[in-house]
């Protein structure tokens, strides 16, 4: 049996980066729906769209009228914990939030997504109002229907992006032989301050 190769600290970062990046096109893979946890102790589940290793930055899409971009504009600071049962990984991530709804990032999402994403957004009611019914809270021209181009642009005025910098990552690599933790802090000048730590 051979022994796999320890890990090198200085490479973790840019390994991470990597692999979220490569998970933003993976649907399979554990990486790409992380729990989103808010300063209002609430947590949720989100696709990651986008990965910018060079500002450690992470990209999500969402209504603009959902309770967590309120959250959000009040109090930025996120927590992110991703799991990737495959990989035998767990990132426990902090970062600084914002929500934009113009400008280049949001139009990169907006025109990056598919029409069947992207008619949630004409969703009449926000999202966690409370309904009568069960619902899809889908407008019943769309439902069960990709809406074509004209009828999801109406949309984009409840689309939003959600960006978040990542400020720390706590890396966990389960191995039966002997667990590997190690921790990624970024300072203000934007330098990483790397150590292992106990598993
Ligand atoms: C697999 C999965 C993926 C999801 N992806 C997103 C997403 O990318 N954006 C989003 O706003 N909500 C997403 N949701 C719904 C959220 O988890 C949440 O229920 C919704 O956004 C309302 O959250 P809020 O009340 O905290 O604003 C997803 C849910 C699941 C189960």
């Amino acid at each position: 049996m051979t022994t796999p190769a320890e890990p090198v600290l200085d490479q973790l970062g840019g390994q991470i980066f990597e692999q979220l990046d490569a998970a933003t096109h993976d649907r399979s893979s554990g990486l790409h729906t992380p729990v989103l946890g808010t300063a209002d102790g609430d947590l949720r589940i989100m696709v990651l769209r986008h990965v910018d290793p060079d500002r450690r930055c992470l990209r999500f899409h969402t209504d603009i009228r959902s309770p967590k971009v309120s959250q959000i504009e009040r109090e930025r600071s996120v927590g992110l914990l991703f799991y990737d049962r495959k990989a035998k990984l767990q990132l426990r991530c902090r970062g600084v939030a914002r929500i934009e709804q113009e400008g280049a990032k949001a139009e990169e999402g907006w025109r990056g997504s598919d029409n069947f994403a992207r008619r949630c957004y004409l969703a009449p009611q926000p999202p966690s109002s409370i309904a009568d019914a069960p619902t899809s809270n889908l407008p019943p021209d769309v439902e069960g229907r990709r809406p074509d181009d004209a009828r999801v642009e109406e949309g984009r005025r409840n689309f939003a992006v959600l960006l978040v910098r990542l400020d720390e990552i706590d890396w966990f690599h389960l191995d039966q032989n002997g667990h590997r933790r190690a921790r990624l802090r970024w300072n203000e000048d934007g330098q990483v301050e790397s150590c292992w730590i106990a598993p």
